[in-house]
């Protein structure tokens, strides 16, 4: 009987490869045998359980990449625009995704190659680096991408009624469950539950959340009876769960089980060559959005933003951009970012765009750049007191006529210091 002699040595790394190797040779030895003892049987299945350990551990982010990474691996020579046009030839379903940075395409590519089966996924990465837009990636790119996506924040729930969120509850369960309500489970079956801050998830949902995984099973709160859901499940969290296992505070046994799949996303200051990429997008949906022309940028601006280490990542760098559309004229500068990012020695500073005060004019102009903004700030200015008088100070009218965004028309006249109630007609 060909049985593989030593027992999986713990703790090493196991590449993919070797562990197929010893399923092969236990299927080979299972299908081969003609009749198979005792002690073969407990061998056997003590390698099974060694070899399905070894899986387990895989899961570890590394091995998981290099495991799923390894067949068929990104050709060396391959560009990452290469990379990028294979995924869209084989019908790769972006959401919206975009860049081309190496880490990115990696994650998209596990992604790939995960979203067709049901294998749950953990996605972590920082606060805004594209983990809920990694999560409907993988289901839009599955076979359940017709079916209900699920979306619940266990951060966002109070620990109380976390159960009752996710499993339902059963009427009179608790006080103030007046009738039987179905959870999130049971509303994503067939599809996926894209469950958001595990970390923050209480240790007793995590307990009730192991058991689903096992049983695919569901218990609505104050019910006994049992029922069968089948949903897919991707998880997402910024914190490291390996440390909160460490200090008790999420269970190992649910980490493994969440992620058979791991996939990281890299913050943004390490995919830096993104950013210019995602300026310019953010930069047109802004102009769209806020239905006014591009705003162009100051060198000065330019060189700050594509240096800055962004804390909150993507969605940091959207925000920004949204905001400068929104402030500036017709070109951007230090001045208009927030205050408590704007490098303060920046000369640029002369004028402040927070009180849209004109510099004094003793202070010589900083730049070509900066005189165009000054008079394209008081030609927005002269316009606007203009519209306001034009429709006796009624905001929404002057909205409506220039076919602006209230809300933007309404930060325009904050900046220039500008109360509609002084153009009343009386
Ligand atoms: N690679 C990307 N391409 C385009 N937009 C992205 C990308 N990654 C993230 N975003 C955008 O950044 C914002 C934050 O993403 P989100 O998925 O909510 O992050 P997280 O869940 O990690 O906090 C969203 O507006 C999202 O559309
Ligand atoms: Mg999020």
């Amino acid at each position: 009987m060909k049985l593989f002699n030593q027992d999986l040595p713990r703790g090493s790394s196991m590449s993919y490869a070797g562990l197929l190797e010893r399923l092969e040779i236990l299927r080979s030895t299972l299908r081969w045998a003609n009749s198979l003892d005792r002690p073969d049987i407990e061998k056997l299945l003590r390698q099974a359980n060694a070899v399905r350990d070894e899986v387990m551990q895989l899961s570890h982010k590394e091995r998981f990449i290099q495991a799923l990474g390894s067949e068929p691996a990104p050709q060396p020579e391959q560009t990452q625009g290469d990379r990028r046009q294979a995924l869209l030839a084989r019908s790769f379903v972006f959401e919206g995704t975009f860049g081309d940075n190496a880490r990115l395409l990696d994650a998209l590519e596990i992604a790939e190659k995960a979203a067709p089966t049901d294998l749950p996924v953990l996605i972590d990465g920082e606060s805004g680096t594209g983990k809920e837009l990694m999560a409907k990636v993988i289901h839009a790119n599955g076979t359940r991408a017709d079916k209900a996506y699920i979306s619940v924040n266990c951060g966002a729930i109070p620990e109380s009624l976390i159960e009752s969120e996710l499993f339902g509850h059963k009427r009179g369960a608790f006080t103030g469950a007046a009738t039987d309500r179905k959870g999130k489970f049971e509303s994503a079956h067939k599809g996926t539950i894209f469950l958001d801050e595990i970390g923050e998830l209480p240790l007793q949902g995590q307990v009730k959340l192991l058991r689903v995984l096992q049983s695919h099973e569901i218990q609505r709160v104050g019910s006994d009876e049992t029922i069968a859901v089948d949903a897919r499940i991707v998880a997402a969290t910024n914190k490291n769960l390996r440390k909160l296992i460490e200090l008790g505070q999420f269970r190992e046994d649910l980490f493994y089980r969440l992620s058979v799949i791991h996939v990281t996303l890299p913050p943004l200051r390490e995919r830096k060559d993104e950013i210019p990429l995602l300026l310019a997008y953010y930069g047109d949906e802004a102009a769209e959005v806020l239905k006014r022309r591009p705003v162009a940028m100051t060198s000065g601006l330019r060189a700050f933003l594509l240096d800055y280490t962004y804390p909150g990542n993507i969605r940091e760098l959207r925000n920004l951009v949204y905001r400068l559309a929104c402030l500036a004229g017709d070109t951007a500068d230090i001045a208009h970012l927030p205050e408590d990012i704007r490098p303060t020695a920046a000369p640029l500073r002369a004028q402040d765009a927070s009180d849209g005060q004109p510099a004094a004019s003793s202070t010589p102009p900083a730049s070509l750049a900066e005189v165009k903004r000054a008079a394209s700030d008081e030609a927005e200015r002269a316009c606007l007191e203009r519209g306001l008088k034009d429709v006796g100070g009624t905001v929404a009218e002057l909205a409506r006529r220039w076919d602006m965004n209230r809300s933007h028309l309404q930060i325009l006249l904050k900046k220039h210091g500008l109360h509609s109630k002084d153009f009343r007609r009386h």
